[in-house]
């Protein structure tokens, strides 16, 4: 049947990107039927709103969204348009897999995924200066807080996804010899949530500071990584670095009241309008919302269809030393899939 879901083109490369995407689920015959939305700079021109209420109201009705890259304007006081929607449909979990689709690089066969805590920790932004000795600025306050119901809905989750993609292993990872409360509640819950488990997926634990050392030494000895908000930004990215970069990863912000698809890249101005996009990325985020529809056999098609095309038929974009353009890698992937 038809899934009902809304498709936000973005600034920058995202309306190129996106008809790339586009072009490959046609092909696929993706079950999807989209509500085309603006946001960002596309939507302030339109409404002086980044952010309007009929795409909101659409991810509402939809409860998925696919979404291009966003210019954040800069000044006139707009509020963070990926910080709105994540609290307006409780995106808590934020998901980025890392896996290896071009060989040859510093990196082998890399297959991990990463799970973010969203919406708590430091980036309630609960900040502050004190004054001393007439220096207004002179000492800086942070709030951060982590609540026992969200650690445990953050690692069930980590866990739930496991189960359900097969994976083996669960690492939470934490700094609750120094944070002993904001992270300690974390690790806490993670152990008794990892109880339910035990004989189905196994669980370890990290500090994230040797985490972060492990993951340049020996990133193969990780599965599912689960862990706070600011830890797994920073870690996110940094296993982004592990399978090629920006231009070939995907990312996925899941909540109770919906879904959000997104590429981890920025709207690239720098290339915008000239046909040299990779759209991988937002093609991968789209395989990603396929399994969360429960389209896996598509999201796999989708996938090794991408695997084909830059590895047997040897056709990639320039920021993969190749010389296809957008439309040409888009039209290679479709007919990979077909
Ligand atoms: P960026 O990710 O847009 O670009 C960084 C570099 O990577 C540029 O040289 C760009 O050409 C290249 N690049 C990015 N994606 C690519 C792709 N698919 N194919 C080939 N090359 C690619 O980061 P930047 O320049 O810092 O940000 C530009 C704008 O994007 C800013 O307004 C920023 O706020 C916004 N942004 C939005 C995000 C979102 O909506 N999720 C995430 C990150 C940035
Ligand atoms: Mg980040």
């Amino acid at each position: 049947e038809k899934i009902p879901a809304t498709l936000i083109p973005g600034d920058g490369i995202g309306p190129e990107i996106t008809e790339a995407v586009l072009t490959v689920l046609d092909a696929l015959d993706a079950p999807f039927v989209w509500d085309r939305q603006l946001a960002g700079m596309a939507a302030v021109a339109e409404h002086g709103d980044p952010l309007p209420k009929p795409t909101l109201e659409s991810i509402r009705k939809t409860g998925l969204a696919l979404k291009g890259p966003l210019t954040t304007p800069v000044g006139g006081g707009f509020k963070s348009i990926n910080v709105t929607l994540r609290r307006e449909f409780e995106l808590f979990a934020n998901l980025r897999p890392a896996h290896t689709v071009i060989p040859g690089g510093r990196y082998e066969d890399i297959d991990l995924i990463l799970v973010r805590e969203n919406l708590e920790g430091y980036y309630a932004a609960m900040e502050h200066y004190v004054a001393v000795d007439g220096d207004p600025h002179a000492v800086a306050i942070s709030t951060g807080y982590n609540t026992r119901a969200e650690c445990r809905r953050i690692v069930t989750f980590a866990f739930e996804y496991a189960v359900k993609n097969n994976r083996k292993k669960v690492t939470l990872v934490h700094k609750g010899n120094i944070l002993k409360c904001l992270t300690g509640i974390f690790l806490e819950e993670g152990r008794e949530v990892a109880k339910n488990y035990v004989g189905r997926v196994e669980v370890d634990e990290r500090i994230v500071d040797a985490c972060a050392m492990q993951l340049v030494m020996n990133p193969w000895q990780f599965d599912v990584i689960v862990t706070t908000n600011l830890f797994g930004d920073i870690l996110s990215d940094q296993i982004a670095g592990l399978i090629g970069g920006l231009g070939m990863a995907p990312g996925a912000n899941i909540g109770t009241a919906g879904a959000m698809f997104e590429a981890v890249h920025g709207s690239a101005p720098d290339i915008a309008g000239q046909n040299l996009a990779n759209p991988v990325a937002l093609l991968l985020a789209a395989g990603l919302m396929l399994r969360h529809v429960g389209r896996a056999d598509l999201a796999e098609r989708l996938q090794s269809g991408v695997d084909h095309t830059f590895n047997v038929a040897k056709v990639r974009t320039r920021d993969l030393g190749g010389v296809a353009g957008t439309r040409d890698l888009a039209a290679a992937i479709a007919q990979a899939v077909r």
